[in-house]
């Protein structure tokens, strides 16, 4: 596991309206010297005789009642007091610790994803209130707890971390409630290490856990922790088309426009050949993010313009509809059968210490008379390849595309040094 730098502590508030034992399990393992990227800024209660405002005051964080009583009825006026008095102690994380109040989108939208909540089953199933009683009521075999980030829908974020316990024979409601909460006090701190240590990705339902630094090495081996990799390409099909051949890795895709670090600058593309190419780009991106960084660089060579244009492919008219025109002129007076050529693609692949595997892939084949097809990009339209009875690259599909292009010849030569790269 390489070493990476600890961020500075993200400044976290805890809600809560009881008596806070998942308050203090958080406030114990700071204490143990876990949990090093989160700071405890405040507790906060809708109920002023929470148990948890002592715990917390006894751990030396401030602790503040706004009791819901005085709002009469007004849940979004609540929330906004609580919310000024959030933004008053620049909080950026939120976790709700037993909070037992259904929440606006006054503190929804304010704290999208960077809001935690426990709940005490394994959601979806029983929601809202006595979630462990609503468990043994129904007979389940098993429940547990469920960590998730908080939307506007209640107990119906996407899921981060969820642990399990049995129900026993003789078990009453008690008895699982307090199996399930021991294993509450494992979950928050897990997910909460992983929020403010920047670990986790949400992507529509699915929370992606990213590979890093933990304080619970051992719980994290039953959580299924992927890679961040960085395509170099801000051209988000060529992205797109990247992620479909890689589907099944652990990994975790990035592409240049969808990483918060500021990247090189331009890259400059001098390179005499595609993997000098792929190169460039690939060292100035990994260097920028830190990331592993997977570049590529192709282009399309043509035999009767003796392997024009390759290397200058995308340099070679200023739109895709021009240099297929041109390609085309060029070619104009050029038969069938001396119009053979070839896609060619190159893949660098780096790492942080300098890793470096590079892969190449050929797709042959010849130049239409006319472009065709409305799918993929860049030459696809003209380009026909050879044992697929004259169909453009455009009109074959995706599904097709992605197994016989050059580039995926290139990404599927790259794919061993990928599971090997994720598996450590
Ligand atoms: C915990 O079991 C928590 O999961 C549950 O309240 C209890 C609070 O205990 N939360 C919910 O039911 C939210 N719907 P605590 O105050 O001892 O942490």
């Amino acid at each position: 596991m390489p070493d990476e730098p600890v961020p500075p502590p993200r400044r976290t508030a805890v809600l809560i309206s009881g008596r806070g034992t998942n308050l203090e399990s958080l406030l114990n393992e700071k204490r143990a010297g876990k949990l090093p990227a989160t700071e405890f800024i405040l507790v906060l209660s809708n109920n002023p005789g929470a148990k948890g405002l002592d715990i917390a005051r006894e751990h030396g964080v401030p602790a503040i009642a706004i009791d819901h009583r005085g709002f009469r009825k007004d849940r979004e006026g609540h929330e906004r007091a609580i919310l000024s008095v959030l933004q008053d102690h620049d909080v950026e994380f939120v976790v709700l610790a037993g909070y037992m109040r259904v929440l606006t989108p006054v503190l929804v939208g304010a704290y999208e994803g960077r809001m935690l909540n426990i709940h005490p089953s394994l959601l979806p199933a029983f929601p809202g209130v006595r979630g462990q009683e609503q468990a043994w009521e129904y007979g389940v075999r098993v429940s547990g707890c469920t960590v998730h980030f908080v939307t506007e829908e209640m107990d119906g974020g996407p899921v981060i971390v969820q642990r399990t316990v049995p129900v026993l024979a003789g078990d009453d409601p008690d008895r699982l409630a307090a199996r399930i909460l021991r294993e509450e006090h494992k979950a928050l701190p897990l997910a909460l290490d992983l929020l403010t240590r920047g670990r986790l990705r949400i992507r529509g339902r699915h929370v992606e856990i990213l590979r890093g630094n933990s304080s619970y090495p051992l719980l994290e081996r039953e959580l299924p922790v992927s890679l961040p990799l960085l395509i170099a390409t801000g051209n988000a099909h060529k992205a797109e088309e990247i992620g479909a051949m890689l589907a099944g890795l652990p990994l975790s895709i990035y592409t240049t426009e969808q990483i918060d670090t500021p990247g090189p600058g331009e890259v400059r593309e001098d390179a005499p050949d595609y993997e000098g190419n792929a190169r460039l780009k690939a060292i100035a991106w990994q260097e920028a993010t830190g990331k592993w960084t997977l570049a590529d660089d192709s282009g399309l060579e043509v035999d009767a313009l003796d392997g024009r244009p390759g290397v200058q492919s995308s340099r070679y008219a200023a739109t895709t509809e021009e240099r297929n025109r041109k390609l085309l002129g060029e070619l104009r007076d050029v038969p069938e059968e001396k119009r053979t050529a070839r896609f060619v693609c190159s893949v660098v692949l780096r790492g942080p210490r300098g890793e470096e595997h590079t892969a190449r892939g050929v797709l042959e084949g010849r130049i239409a008379f006319e472009p065709s097809g409305d799918g993929g990009f860049g030459y696809d339209p003209v380009f026909l390849p050879d044992g697929y009875g004259g169909e453009s690259l455009a009109s074959l599909g995706p599904e097709i595309k992605n197994r016989i292009s050059h580039r995926a010849r290139a990404i599927e030569a790259t794919r061993p040094a990928l599971e090997r790269i994720s598996a450590w």
